[in-house]
C-alpha cells in the first residue's frame, strides 16, 4: 500500500528582521550571515503568537479544503511546547474542532520529531486503512541575543496529511535511523532560550547524516544517483551544501559544483533562507519549498530526506513525488503570506525577543499583532486563551 504525504501546508509568522540589519548592529560583515551562513531573514512571532496558533494556522488551509472526515490521529511535533504536561495536539485539537474520537500526543526529540511524527503515522495508516492522520510541526527558534547563533533564529510550522492515498509524495518503506547521546544543543526547563556548541553540532549533524546514509543505502539498494533532489534539515541553509558535499564523498561522487548544488538542493533552501530555523518544521518546510518552486515538473522523481534533530537522532529516508502533484499544493498562499510579512527594526525585535508571558496567575489580555486565523488573546489563571478570527488561513 503506497503510503504517504497527502497535504503539505506552511505557515510562517507575519514579521521578520533582515539580517543586515543585525549584522550591523552586532558588528558583523553582512556577508558573514547571507553567504557563510546562508540566511537573509528571519521569521520572527508577535507575543500573541505560539507554536499552538501558528501550527492551527498551517492545518487550518488543508482542513478549509479536504475537511476533517477520518482524522483519527494527530501529532504535534515541537520543542517549544507550551505546557509542561497537556499535548499542543489538544489545544489545537479544539481550535480546529477535529473528531472526537482522534488520538493526540505530543512529541519532542529536537528538530527530529516532525519526523518521528511520519513515520509512527505511516505505520498508524497502514493498521487503519482509510483514516488519516494530521501531523503538525512547529516551533519558535531562540537563542540568546547577541551569542552567535542569534542570526539562525526563526519561527514557523508545518501541517501534513498522512494517508493511504498520497497526492504528493509516497514515502518509501527503507530508512536509515541513528541515535546518539551527545549535548551539541539543548534546552534545559528553566530557559527560554536553546544553548549550544555550534561548530560541535555542526560536526555531529554531518557525521550522523554519514551513519544514517549507510543504513538506508544498504537497506534499500539505492545509490546516490538514484535521487533527484534531496532536502535537509535546515538550522542555516548552507549546511545543506556541505551536506551535499558530504553524503557526495560518502558515494564516491565528485564534490557537487555550484550547479550540481543548484539542481540537487536549491529549490527546497527557497523559503528557510528567509524564515530561519524552524527546528521541527524545518525539512518539511523545505520540502515545501522544492515542491512549490521547482520549475521543472518533479513528477516520478525520488526525493531523499535528512532529518536532524540534536542530541541526537538522524534519520534518511526517501519519497516519491505523484504525478499530478502540483494541483494539490498551496504554492501560491505560500508565496502570498511569505511576501506579506512585515519588516520589525532592531529595536521592535529586541522588544519583543525581551517580552516574556506573565506568570502571576493574574488575568492579561494581549496586544493583538498581525497573525494568522489564531491568536492567544491572553492568560489567565495560568490558562492559555485562544481566540479565532476568521476561517481560512491566508
Ligand atoms: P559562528 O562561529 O558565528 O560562525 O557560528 P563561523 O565563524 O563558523 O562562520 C560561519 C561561516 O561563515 C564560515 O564558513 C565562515 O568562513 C563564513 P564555513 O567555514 O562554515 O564554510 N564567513 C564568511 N563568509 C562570507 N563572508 C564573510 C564571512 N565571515 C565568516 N565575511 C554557527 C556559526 C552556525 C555555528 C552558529 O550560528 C550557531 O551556533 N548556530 C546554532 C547551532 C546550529 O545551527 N547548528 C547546526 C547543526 S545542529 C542542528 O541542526 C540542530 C538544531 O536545528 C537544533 C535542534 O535539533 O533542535 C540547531
Amino acid at each position: 500500500m503506497p503510503i504517504g504525504i497527502d497535504a503539505l501546508s506552511f505557515y510562517s509568522p507575519a514579521y521578520f528582521l533582515d539580517l543586515k540589519n543585525l549584522a550591523v548592529a552586532r558588528n558583523v560583515d553582512p556577508d558573514k550571515y547571507i553567504v557563510g551562513i546562508g540566511q537573509e531573514r528571519m521569521s520572527l512571532s508577535p507575543p500573541d503568537e505560539d507554536v499552538v496558533t501558528m501550527g492551527a494556522s498551517a492545518a487550518r488551509r488543508i482542513l478549509a479544503r479536504d475537511g476533517t472526515e477520518g482524522i483519527e490521529l494527530l501529532l504535534f511535533a515541537t520543542e517549544t511546547g507550551v505546557d509542561q504536561s497537556k499535548a499542543g495536539a489538544l489545544f489545537v485539537h479544539g481550535l480546529l474542532d477535529l473528531p472526537k474520537r482522534c488520538r493526540g500526543v505530543e512529541l519532542k526529540q529536537a528538530c527530529y520529531s516532525g519526523t518521528a511524527a511520519l513515520q509512527l503515522a505511516t505505520a498508524w495508516v497502514a493498521r487503519n486503512p482509510g483514516k488519516r492522520a494530521l501531523i503538525i510541526a512547529s516551533d519558535i527558534a531562540r537563542y540568546d541575543l547577541r551569542s552567535p547563533g542569534e542570526c539562525t533564529q526563526g519561527a514557523g510550522a508545518i501541517a501534513l496529511i498522512v494517508s493511504e492515498t498520497p497526492r504528493l509524495l509516497v514515502i518509501d518503506p527503507p530508512s536509515g535511523y541513528v541515535a546518539e547521546d551527545v549535548m551539541d544543543f539543548w534546552r534545559p526547563n528553566y530557559r527560554e532560550e536553546a544553548l549550544v556548541d555550534g561548530p560541535y553540532s555542526t560536526r555531529v549533524y554531518l557525521h550522523t547524516l554519514t551513519l544514517a546514509w549507510q543504513q538506508y543505502a544498504a537497506l534499500s539498494k539505492l545509490g546516490y544517483r538514484d535521487h533527484h533532489r534531496f532536502c535537509y534539515h535546515l538550522p542555516f541553509t548552507r549546511i545543506a551544501m556541505k551536506a551535499q558535499s558530504r553524503l557526495a564523498r560518502e558515494c564516491g561522487e565528485p564534490i557537487p559544483s555550484e550547479e550540481d548544488l543548484k539542481r540537487l538542493i536549491g529549490d527546497s533552501l527557497m523559503y528557510n533562507r528567509i524564515t530561519g530555523n524552524t527546528y521541527t518544521a524545518s525539512l518539511y518546510e523545505s520540502l515545501s519549498a522544492l515542491l512549490d518552486t521547482s520549475i521543472v515538473s518533479l513528477d516520478g522523481l525520488r526525493v531523499g530526506l535528512f532529518s536532524y534533530g540534536s542530541g541526537c537522532m538522524g534519520e534518511f529516508f526517501s519519497g516519491t513525488v505523484q504525478p499530478g502533484y502540483r494541483s494539490h499544493l498551496f504554492a501560491e498562499e505560500h508565496r502570498q503570506m511569505l511576501d506579506a510579512r512585515t519588516e520589525l527594526t532592531l529595536g521592535q525585535y529586541e522588544d519583543i525577543f525581551n517580552l516574556m508571558i506573565p506568570r502571576d496567575g493574574e488575568d492579561h489580555l494581549f496586544a493583538q499583532y498581525r497573525t494568522g486565523p489564531f491568536r492567544l488573546s491572553g492568560i489567565s489563571q495560568h490558562k492559555r486563551v485562544y481566540e479565532e478570527l476568521f476561517s481560512v488561513a491566508k
